[in-house]
């Protein structure tokens, strides 16, 4: 039922495993999903064209520069068209040139055109997957929020054992049902989500300000994470130099005040993530004009508390989000700090990071964090890319929430 009418284009490799996946597009016939698919040039040396178009009673498409069919065959059509796109067998060769954006052919074309979720099932030998290059590209494509189904470890056509075996088509059939079934949930529930990322500014006069070192980063690839699960996210951000993606629905804010409206105003939502370095002080008063630097005009500057978002989320209670999630930036004391905050803050997740170097945290592409739980349940992600690190924290506040929901129904 779940995978009636899915639309789902499979796109086969070149590897021996390509045989299999006539017996997934047989598994998926069976339960009523439109499939159309992209046939590699070394996967025509596996299978062929007549044979897949018998089993899904569409058109194999194949080359890109086809002048018969030129509007049939076009790249973004296809990917238009697909609910989700899988890879099957995806191979070494082709998870490099996915990792270095090649489009040569009409698959890679497709695949770097998407904005689809794509899934990759891997089938290689056990030495080319431990490869470091193929690890390399392994963890390159999860960065860029490619799936991946598999590889499992068992015994390969080469004779080999090990890690490299390609999923059964029994597997990733599996997979997809559970992967339409939670998209089907999260659009009949028709979640809604606010994030608040990047720093604030509080003026003391027309040109200085009280301001931090965030750049939003994390913030934003969390909002956009959430927003590729499906859920209607909107970003509240204070300045920074992002560029945003049209995907999403955008408010800039410059101060502390500004954001906390924007967020009463986009109440009621079922989860909240405050991203946000929100400077905990503000001038009481901003000078109409530049402030004269004698020190009695310095020492009269008055500041006062923001109000904290994160605390009003959390603690209101007639429309508190179902899932609430605070970060943490410590310097020492990392999970323990974090630890207390969440009990402070009464929020459901803690997303906690050591700013103390450079190299990760705050401005830096790349982030290490620990994911706290108001049980406190730990998980921990090593240095990774920003990116990757908010597909784990989507990932984990869906769950939750689609946990909380059943428990709750
Ligand atoms: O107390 P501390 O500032 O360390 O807490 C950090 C968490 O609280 C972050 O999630 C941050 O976005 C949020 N926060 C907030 N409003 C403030 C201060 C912090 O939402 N005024």
């Amino acid at each position: 039922m779940i995978l009636k009418n899915k639309k789902v284009l499979i796109i086969i490799g070149g590897g021996i495993s390509a045989y299999k996946a006539l017996d997934l597009i047989r598994l998926l016939k069976k339960n009523n999903v439109s499939i159309k698919t992209i046939l590699t040039k070394s996967g025509k040396e596996f299978v062929t064209p007549l044979s897949i178009t018998t089993l899904t009673k569409n058109k194999t498409f194949e080359d890109i520069f086809d002048k018969n069919s030129e509007a049939e065959i076009d790249h973004i059509a296809l990917s238009r068209w697909a609910d989700v796109i899988i890879v099957i067998p995806a191979t070494a060769n082709l998870m490099t040139k996915l990792s270095i954006g090649k489009a040569e052919d009409l698959a890679t074309t497709v695949l770097l055109a998407s904005n689809k979720d794509i899934l990759l099932v891997p089938a290689m030998n056990v030495r080319m997957w431990l490869h470091k290059a193929t690890q390399r590209n392994f963890k390159t494509l999860l960065d860029y929020g490619y799936n991946f189904i598999g590889p499992v470890k068992g015994e390969m056509a080469c004779g080999e054992y090990g890690e490299g075996k390609m999923s059964s088509p029994r597997q990733i059939y599996a997979y997809l049902k559970s992967y339409f079934n939670k998209r089907n949930l999260v659009k009949n529930k028709n979640y809604k989500a606010v994030v608040t990322t990047g720093p604030t500014r509080e003026y003391l006069d027309p040109i200085r300000y009280i301001s931090n070192e965030s750049s939003g980063k994390q913030g934003y690839e969390v909002a956009l994470a959430l927003n590729k699960l499906g859920i209607k996210t909107k970003l509240i951000s204070g300045p920074t130099s992002l560029i945003f993606s049209k995907d999403l629905t955008i408010k800039k804010i410059v101060t502390a005040k500004e954001m906390m409206n924007e967020v009463k105003k986009t109440l009621p939502v079922d989860i909240a993530v405050c991203a946000a370095a929100v400077s905990d002080y503000k001038p009481i008063n901003k000078n109409k004009n530049k402030i004269k630097k004698n020190i009695s005009n310095i020492e009269n500057i008055k500041i006062e508390k923001n109000p904290d978002i994160l605390n009003y989320l959390s603690k209101n209670n007639k429309t508190r989000p179902k899932i609430v999630v605070g970060f943490s930036a410590e310097t020492e004391n990392v999970v323990q700090n974090s630890k207390k905050k969440i009990k402070e803050k009464y929020c459901d997740l803690i997303i906690a990071n050591d700013v103390s170097t450079k190299e990760i945290g705050f401005n830096s592409d790349y982030n290490k964090v620990f994911i706290i739980d108001k049980n406190g349940k730990i998980k921990s992600i090593p240095k990774n890319k920003k990116s990757f690190i908010a597909a784990s924290i989507a990932k984990i506040i869906l769950d939750k929430l689609l946990m909380n929901d059943k428990n709750i129904n």
